[in-house]
């Protein structure tokens, strides 16, 4: 029976290039998943879009002497081109500038103010004297009153994740000029997160399926008490307050993004003419997973559910498999110091199926991993040209050259064959059960036991020997071969669907591989293969020093 999946993705910041940690943390796993439910005929919506709004933003068009309109749309093409070469297969990525979002933000906006969760009141903000405005989020900066960090941001410690209030940092202070801020009161309007604690609580620890760090994480949030937080700030840049008297002011970039989810879904519906569709997604039978980095947690998990629970009618999250953070070359990521790997630069300069294998295989899912161009480049000789490349490159080489051109008929199979076969059933369903609990990283390394496997066996058989005396058993052995190779296609397509679909034309078979389905499909004796290609090739250890040279330039 078909299921319903919602993939809901974090929607970056359109103020810089996609970097490869948020590819191997959020835009790949969900990807990964998608394309999974896909082959098994699930019906999938994968949305997500450009954040438009808040301070990065204005930062950036500051910085670069643009309008935040500019900045926005500059990147959200970029990131358009990034998916489309990177494989990242959104029904629908949109943005948050759009009519639709407004209205549906608005539409939530006063649902709660009308339902008494969202409530004015008069509070003192960080204004800074010298600047002469206010600094609402990123242009205050301090200590974190949580960890102690002192890179901590008027919104949120990245350090600890938790997100803050202005007035709680320590030793604040203005982050263009360094001043220390006054506070001057000015009215907001606030989420009345406290009357939602009990609920999420109770909501959260029965979640007995999320990850043990996304859980930990939100239980200790909400066992602190939840404190009630400003939705609206004093910028020019946002979704508008819809209420008179409030021009000036705007609302707060990610109790507006969250929302994101739904009306990127309500939009996806109107655009493919069946306006109502949405609700399968939000109002029916329908699991939605959200991916994203661990600095998100407390937001799809504590406050996108209680604007859902506030609203009313609604499905909350199904699972949240946030993951941890990627180093690279053993340092933290850095945007300003320029340490990371930039996507548009890398698929100007390498295929994508090596690096959606590297970050699968090193998926930061349990704890954080590092990213290393030696670890690129071995992983790219050693495992996909040497292990699964080597072993469709020889098995279809040779049976194209020996056998006309097609697939060979088997007239029997032995004991080692046998095993080899029900090794592959067993470990379509291991794979299949890791993708569904999105445990990725399991998933692409039991798949690749089956190529280690199957390159012993071939290496046991030795069909290049063999038909020197015996064709059909040659053939038999071939025959087996292939039959492992298709069933390795569908495993390693959600993971590598550039070249899956390449062996897919090789082996001869019409369409996309995901429209033949999540299943071993076994070759048929006599089908014409196609002249096959190698699917990978070696990278040169130079780009290992090239590559580390450009980075913290
Ligand atoms: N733009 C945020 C970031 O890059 C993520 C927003 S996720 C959303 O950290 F759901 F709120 F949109
Ligand atoms: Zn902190």
């Amino acid at each position: 029976m078909s299921e319903r999946i919602l993939v809901c993705v974090a929607w970056p910041y359109s103020d810089g290039s996609i970097h490869v940690g948020g590819v191997g943390g959020v835009y790949l796993p969900a990807d990964i998943f998608a394309r999974y439910h896909r082959a098994k005929g699930n019906e999938v919506l994968m949305v997500s879009g450009s954040d438009v709004h808040g301070t990065p933003i204005t930062i950036k068009a500051e910085q670069e002497g643009k309008t935040p309109a500019q900045i926005a749309e500059f990147y959200h093409k970029e990131f358009l081109d990034t998916w489309r070469r990177l494989g990242i297969t959104f029904d629908l990525f949109t943005n948050t500038d759009t009519l639709n979002h407004v209205q549906v933000v608005q539409d939530i906006f006063l649902k709660l103010l009308e339902k008494g969760y969202i409530f004015k009141d008069s509070v003192p903000q960080p204004y800074c004297p010298k600047c002469r405005r206010f600094l609402p989020d990123r242009y205050v900066e301090g200590t974190c009153p949580h960890c102690s960090d002192t890179g901590a941001r008027g919104d949120q410690c990245d350090q600890c994740g938790k997100p803050l209030n202005a007035s709680e940092l320590i030793k604040p202070r203005c982050r263009q000029c360094g001043t220390t801020p006054e506070f001057r009161p000015t009215e907001h309007f606030f989420l009345k997160l406290s009357a939602f604690n009990e609920r999420l609580l109770e909501w959260v620890k029965r979640q007995s399926h999320w990850r043990s760090n996304v859980i930990n994480f939100t239980i200790r949030y909400l066992e602190d008490g939840l404190k009630d937080r400003a939705i609206t700030r004093d910028i020019e840049w946002g979704v508008p307050i819809p209420i008179e008297g409030y021009e000036h002011k705007r609302i707060y970039v990610w109790f507006e993004a969250v929302i994101g989810y739904l009306s990127a879904t309500k939009e996806w519906a109107k655009l493919t003419g069946n306006p109502e569709k949405w609700r399968d997604f939000w109002q029916k039978d329908c699991r939605s997973y959200y991916f994203l980095g661990k600095d998100n947690i407390a937001f799809h998990t504590i406050i996108w559910p209680a604007e859902l629970m506030g609203y009313g009618g609604l499905n909350l999250p199904y699972d949240v498999p946030a993951n941890e953070f990627m180093t690279i070359e053993g340092r933290k990521f850095s945007k300003s110091h320029n340490w990371g790997v930039w996507m548009p630069d890398y698929l100007d300069n390498y295929a994508p199926d090596p690096l959606r294998y590297l970050l699968s295989a090193n998926m930061p899912e349990t704890s954080d991993t590092d990213f290393s161009w030696r670890e690129y480049v071995r992983r790219n000789n050693d495992e996909l040209v040497a292990t699964w490349g080597n072993l469709v490159n020889r098995v279809l080489t040779f049976t194209y050259k020996n056998f006309e051109g097609k697939v060979p008929s088997s007239t029997g199979t032995d004991e080692q064959s046998r095993q080899l076969d029900a090794l592959s059933v067993e470990i379509f369903k291991d794979v299949d059960n890791y993708l569904s609990r999105c445990e990725f990283k399991q998933a692409i390394s039991r798949a690749m036991s089956l190529a280690h496997e199957a390159n012993r066996y071939l290496d046991a058989k030795a069909p290049w020997k063999v038909i020197k005396t015996d064709r059909q058993a040659a053939a038999n052995s071939l025959y087996t071969a292939i039959s492992i190779i298709s069933a390795l296609k569908t495993m390693l397509y959600p993971f590598l669907p550039f070249t899956s679909q390449k062996l897919h034309e090789y082996l001869g078979c019409e369409g996309k591989v995901e429209d033949s389905g999540w299943k071993i499909n076994i070759p048929k004796p006599g089908q014409k293969l196609l002249e096959p290609k190698a699917l990978f090739t070696k990278l040169d250890e130079e780009i290992i020093e090239k590559e580390t040279r450009k980075l913290g330039h």
